[in-house]
């Protein structure tokens, strides 16, 4: 039998999913055999991976045999109902859905902050939220250095986090802009161009939104750090790709800015870009393509000694998905 691992990309026509084919190839992880898999609209189509036409598949159980490592991105729906099947019948999923990331049995893996979880998992790896992911990069190290106490974290989400449709929302928008013509939301609740929506995914009863509560419950999860207190807004932003966090971080020992960006700039993944003088900072148009999490704006908080705040800046196809999938099956394979 050839050398290399049976893939599955489930959502391979989608914005992570084509993420998670170009970072396959990136890495060089070893497949063997790739297999692509999206909705019924998608039968008929293909996809590239490794220069090779690959055909898109249905997405149904008997279509997995043999599969043994399944990237699950093609919403929470699809991965409760078949990724307990395809776990079932071998594969290991590492999935980057909400559906089973708040599942005590299930793993929920940053690799550089959390690899050791990845150990106890069932079949089912999950990855977290991406504007978590981005958010908690920069907290471990402090996290670490002085213990968390409060985070208030205020999120500028691109558009491509909401795939394809939210490209293409603010593509024709632009364009219509341009033209002359009304621009007309299509996939966001709100005109997406030349505006900003405080509103990503449902309202709960309190007033947060889902993304919000995501953002609290997996940093709590990823830094097992329980009793976290973490204060979110999410926003939508007329951004293609990149997600950026306004963070103000609270720790019991107060760390200081200087020491702040000596942990920024050794800790594995995040990169440091703080030079107020050469006005160089993090942006979504320099971050964007890149796999690492960059941090600048790094002050202490004028109205806190033990609070500092900063500015962090991901691709949230890359770190904030497909990277860090790609990532967790790396471990997987470690064993
Ligand atoms: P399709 O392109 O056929 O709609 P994005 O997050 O960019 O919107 O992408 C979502 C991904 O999930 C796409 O690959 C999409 O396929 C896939 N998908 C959506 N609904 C289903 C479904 N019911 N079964 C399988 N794949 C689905």
């Amino acid at each position: 039998m050839a050398a290399g691992i049976a893939v599955a990309v489930v959502g391979a026509t989608g914005a992570a999913g084509q993420t998670t084919l170009r970072i396959l190839e990136e890495r060089k992880f070893p497949v063997r055999e790739l297999r692509a898999f999206a909705s019924e609209r998608s039968v008929g189509k293909t996809v590239t991976f490794a220069g090779e036409a690959v055909p898109v598949q249905r997405l149904e159980a008997p279509a997995f045999k043999g599969v043994e490592i399944a990237f699950f991105s093609a919403g929470s729906a699809q991965s409760k109902q078949y990724a307990p099947m395809i776990v079932e019948a071998g594969a290991v999923v590492v999935d980057k859905s909400s559906a089973f990331r708040m599942d005590p049995a299930v793993p929920l893996v940053v690799p550089e902050i959390n690899a050791h979880a990845v150990r106890g998992h069932r079949g089912i790896v999950a990855c977290p939220n991406c504007t978590t992911i981005v958010t908690v990069m920069p907290l471990k190290p402090l996290h670490d250095a002085g213990r968390l106490r409060r985070v208030i974290a205020t999120s500028f989400q691109a558009a491509s986090g909401a795939g394809v449709n939210g490209i293409e929302d603010l593509r024709q928008q632009a364009l219509a802009w341009a033209r002359g013509e009304a621009m007309v939301p299509r996939h966001f609740p709100h005109q997406i161009a030349f505006n900003l929506i405080p509103h990503i995914d449902r309202f709960g009863a309190d007033g947060y939104t889902g993304e919000e509560m995501k953002l609290v419950n997996e940093t709590r999860k990823i830094l097992e750090a329980p009793d976290l207190l973490v204060s979110p807004t999410t926003v939508r932003v007329p951004v293609f790709t990149c997600h950026s966090v306004a963070v103000n971080a609270e720790t019991e020992e107060a760390i200081g800015a200087a020491r702040a960006r000596e942990l920024f700039a050794r800790f594995p993944g995040l990169r440091l870009w703080d030079d107020p003088a050469q006005n160089r900072y993090p942006m979504p148009v320099l971050v964007e393509g890149q796999d690492e999490c960059f941090v600048g704006r790094i002050r202490e908080d004028l109205s806190n000694p033990r609070a500092l705040n900063f500015w962090v800046v991901g691709d949230q196809l890359r770190k904030g998905a497909a990277t860090n999938a790609v990532q967790i099956a790396e471990l997987l394979l470690r064993g």
